[in-house]
């Protein structure tokens, strides 16, 4: 998730570019720039770092009283932050400027044509293989900036919100959108461009948001001209909409809190972590970080995972699909235990660290004593060019985009998204399932978005059972098999925003003692869905029943029995058993959300926590 911003009109472009992307930073920073027209030639400007970074070094721009340009702020999806791969990309002819939020997922191919064509590249970015393609097929057709942009992104798969600008047309900019969100403010015979509203509002509270397969010619001084991409069909009266929302309000995107935007991000970030990945009508699973080590992995004697808090949770559903799919014994590691406890590596064993900020500090000490010990180490990391990220053999990124809120929520479901990904592909390569099995398992993954989505629907039950628990001082969270790691995480959600004390526990341990706690004054959340071993999680909620435990259940939709158990109850669509913690964590989610608001606590930013760990 980048940030974008751009303006064509009477004003100074400078310092409502930098201030926009200061406002954009809460959708990547970790790289930034700008470019201004001025006098046919373009000022160009760009860091590795934050907007302040850039500010400190673009003086020059600052002076120039150009009144067009464009300006970026990276979260980084192909090619590490620095000084190069940050946007704007210029064209090899220099004439074209780019700023790009998305991912081209077919940038590869399309590079190699463009090399084979006599185009040098700078970056490892998609994002410059795209303004490149521009340039070529406007030099190829002799067509405008427009038309060249439409045709050149009609060879592209994969999404994107980007401002094209040509030095020899400098009273226009064309900008197109495809997944990945394009706002454009309508001032008095000026326009603004930006990925949401906040870097223009408070000039203009007119905006039209561009659709996808959406693109606008945008001349100052002229009416906004929009076409649809594909079939080149005008919009007529496309729809403006009159703004009357706070900026704080426009960065949450209305919603009250980071965290619980976050919670809504997830179909959306766990099909970005798919995408170009889980390769469905081809039947594959493409990952080049596993594709050039899969004999390491197929012959892999033990897998340890290493991590923390949630990331730690999903390792241990890591744990659950990578011996069960894949055969492999695996051990999942606190790192903070695994570093000190003088542990047996040998150049056999696969380390998997997971992390979401790539900085927690006790699961990079971890990274650096298993390569000691000759583990090699594959990563699963957040934020590209991250310490850990940089410390591993190899890796895959979850496009989670930034994580603002300190309670990790899309991390997790797009960690558990890698972590299936990274089973499946093993598995079948080593024959321990059937390509049947393997395909039946990719179109469950494939639909898990989708059904993500629809969970979203049990905000409104969590919010009302929020209600009626908001005082409890204890809570049991209850899961089995591949639900046990969700009743952990849970439970952890809970504590760490509401400041209850909560436990997760497997189903089946009550009887080893915590059932000692149930009494009508202990709420316990039983994830039971219609998979695995349904029945005995019925006796364990009976148990907790014949105890006058309250009882929150999330159950498959449809569910008959337990739903006639439990005092309240959530229901989730059905999938694959490995692939339901990416469903059943949800609801819990929106619970532990819900009750941290009703008690007032600061829910991103809760007491005592930081977002990265980054002491030990
Ligand atoms: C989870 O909600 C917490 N924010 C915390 O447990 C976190 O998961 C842990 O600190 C690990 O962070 P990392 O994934 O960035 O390494």
């Amino acid at each position: 998730m980048c940030g974008i911003v751009g303006y064509i009109g009477s004003k100074e472009a400078y310092p409502i570019i930098i201030n926009g992307l200061k406002r954009l930073e809460y959708r990547g920073y970790d790289s930034t720039g700008v470019v201004l027209y001025k006098e046919g030639d373009l000022a160009l400007c760009k860091t590795k770092g934050k907007v302040a970074d850039l500010e400190a070094i673009s003086s020059k721009l600052a002076e120039s009283k150009s009144t067009i340009g464009i300006g970026h702020t990276r979260w980084a999806t192909h090619g590490e932050p620095n000084d190069v791969n940050s946007h704007p990309h210029l064209s090899n002819s220099g004439e074209l400027a780019i700023i790009h939020n998305g991912i081209i997922e077919n940038y590869d191919a399309i590079k190699t044509q463009l090399v084979n064509n006599g185009f040098v590249f700078h970056s490892d970015t998609d994002t410059e293989v795209l303004i490149n393609l521009i340039e070529y097929v406007k030099q190829q057709e002799g067509v405008k900036l427009g038309k060249a942009v439409q045709i050149a992104l009609k060879q592209v798969i994969g999404a994107y919100a980007i401002a094209v600008f040509d030095v020899k047309k400098p009273n226009e900019i064309v900008v197109a959108k495809l997944g990945s969100p394009l706002a454009i403010g309508i001032g008095e015979d000026e326009y603004f461009i930006a990925s949401d509203a906040t870097p223009f509002i408070e000039f203009t509270n007119n905006a039209l948001y561009l659709e996808d397969g959406e693109m606008a010619i945008i001349r100052q001084g002229r009416e906004l001209r929009v076409r649809n991409i594909n079939d080149d069909i005008k919009i007529e009266n496309p729809n403006i909409s009159t703004l009357n929302i706070s900026l704080d309000q426009i960065e949450k995107s209305g919603y009250d809190h980071f965290m619980l935007k976050e919670i809504h991000e997830q179909p959306d970030v766990v099909r970005d972590t798919l995408r170009g990945r889980l390769l469905v009508n081809e039947g594959v699973i493409k990952m080049s970080s596993i594709d050039d080590h899969l004999n390491k992995f197929i012959g892999a004697k033990r897998i340890l995972i290493i991590a923390c808090g949630t990331s730690w949770h999903a390792g241990l559903v890591g744990e659950y699909l990578i011996e069960d799919l894949a055969r492999i014994p695996v051990e999942v590691e606190y790192a903070s235990e695994f570093r000190y406890r003088n542990p047996i590596i040998t150049k056999d064993d696969i380390v998997i660290p997971i992390s979401q900020s790539g900085e927690t500090a006790d699961t990079l000490a971890a990274i650096k004593l298993a390569k000691e010990m000759g583990a090699f180490v594959y990563g699963i990391c957040n934020v590209v060019g991250s310490s850990i990220a940089r410390e591993t053999h190899s890796g895959a990124y979850t496009h989670a985009g930034p994580e603002i809120g300190v309670a990790s929520t899309k991390a997790f479901t797009t960690q558990l998204t890698v972590l299936a990904l990274l089973a499946a592909k093993i598995a079948v390569s080593k024959g321990s399932i059937s390509t049947t099995e393997f395909h039946q398992f990719i179109n469950q993954l494939d639909a898990i978005p989708n059904k993500i989505a629809q969970v979203m629907e049990s905000e409104s039950k969590a919010k009302e059972i929020a209600k009626e628990y908001a005082d409890a001082t204890n809570f049991l969270y209850l899961g089995r098999g591949y639900n046990f790691p969700v009743a952990l995480e849970g439970a952890l959600k809970l504590k760490e925003i509401s400041y209850i004390h909560a436990e997760g526990y497997p189903a089946a341990e009550m009887k080893h003692g915590p059932i000692a706690l149930i009494d009508e004054n202990m709420p316990v959340v039983v994830i039971a869905p219609k998979r695995g071993h349904y029945e005995k999680i019925v006796s364990n909620v009976m148990e907790i029943k014949a105890r006058k435990g309250k009882i929150i259940a999330i159950v498959s939709k449809g569910d008959t029995e337990i739903v006639n158990l439990a005092d309240h109850y959530i229901e989730i669509p059905d999938s694959a058993e490995p692939l339901t913690p990416m469903i059943t964590t949800i609801p819990l989610q929106f619970l532990s959300y819900y009750i941290a608001v009703i008690r007032g606590c600061n829910v991103d930013q809760p007491r005592n926590l930081a977002k990265s760990v980054t002491v030990e």
